[in-house]
């Protein structure tokens, strides 16, 4: 190993997401890494921006092999943008905090009661915060988004109407609520970071000639049954349009994109809805190893889209 990769490999995060997020892309990450475009791994990009970020796990991917200059990290969801601006600024706090919850979830002689108390306490925070505008005080809420994460049923995170968090208690034997030295390292990756809660249609406002994009937008449901409520407000057509004009922009703009999402044509090989909308781009069908309950053929996986401009 030479100087260079010695100082880089020192430089670089080797992070993990921190959470179990729906639509996590942890399982596509090679295929992903495989459609990456050559100016990135050739050292020619600077800024990443991820729209969509979700649990993080392209970011953090990519942060462990390349040094980017700065990235911006969006979503809607405010939890996760209070959760990873706290990571990023007050990790050490964030660790002590979660260390006194694993404490107290490992002493308690019942585990749902522990959980619904937890809930409890975080269905309490304010609703209409300003997850822009960082404070220490949210070091708390941060710790009880992992802790719920950690011990709800599936690692769902799922609001009703009025905000409020309702996913029910899991089933862990030995959940870990702590886990230390991938939190620094998660905040690590995130100190070029800028991190914030908005719609996607803001990276229009962040793109230079260096730039990557990866989009991750809640999918296309495949079926009626198709989990894509992530907040109050549904990814419908329209939004999948709109976010289509984003793409164009972008492009038009000189930012190297890819974007994920379903393919219509498993169940419907007559839906060519993304390959009307995305005709002027790069269609990659990519196959994901993931069970879906509706899989008519009982086979392990589904096809899905990789778009990209490059
Ligand atoms: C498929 S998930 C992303 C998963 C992520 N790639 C991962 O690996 O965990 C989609 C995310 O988009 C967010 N989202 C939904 N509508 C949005 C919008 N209009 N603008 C920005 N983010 C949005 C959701 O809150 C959700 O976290």
């Amino acid at each position: 190993m030479n100087n260079e990769s010695v100082n880089k490999n020192f430089l670089l995060a080797h992070a993990k997401p921190v959470l179990k997020w729906a639509g996590g892309k942890g399982m596509l990450l090679p295929e992903i890494t495989k459609h990456l475009p050559a100016k990135l791994k050739g050292g020619a990009v600077k800024r990443y921006i991820e729209p969509f970020v979700g649990g993080g796990a392209v970011f953090f991917e990519l942060a462990g092999n390349y040094l980017f200059k700065d990235a911006y990290l969006f979503d809607v969801n405010p939890e996760l943008v209070i959760l990873y601006n706290v990571i990023k600024n007050n990790v050490e706090e964030l660790i002590a905090e979660l260390s006194v919850l694993q404490q107290s979830y490992n002493k308690s002689p019942d585990k749902k009661v522990f959980y619904y108390a937890v809930r409890d306490e975080y269905n309490r925070f304010d609703k209409n915060v300003e997850a822009n505008k960082h404070t220490p005080d949210f070091i708390r809420r941060a710790a009880l988004t992992i802790c719920l994460n950690r011990t709800c049923f599936n690692g769902l995170f799922r609001v009703n109407s009025k905000g409020l968090f309702n996913v029910p208690v899991g089933k862990y034997k030995n959940p870990r609520i702590l886990d230390e030295n991938n939190l620094r390292s998660v905040s690590k990756a995130l100190q070029c970071a800028t991190i914030l809660q908005t719609d996607f249609e803001t990276v229009l406002s962040y793109i230079n000639p260096d730039t990557f994009v990866y989009y991750d937008p809640p999918y296309r449901p495949i079926n009626a049954g198709s989990f894509n409520s992530y907040a109050v407000g549904d990814f419908n057509d329209d939004e999948q349009r709109r976010l289509k004009d984003t793409f164009d922009k972008a492009n038009e703009a000189g930012a190297l994109q890819m974007l994920s999402n379903s393919d219509p044509t498993n169940y419907n090989p007559e839906d060519m809805f993304f390959d009307r909308l995305y005709r002027d781009y790069k269609i990659h069908r990519i196959w994901a190893k993931r069970m879906i309950n509706s899989d008519p053929d009982g086979r392990n996986g589904v096809r899905e889209l990789l778009i990209t401009n490059y």
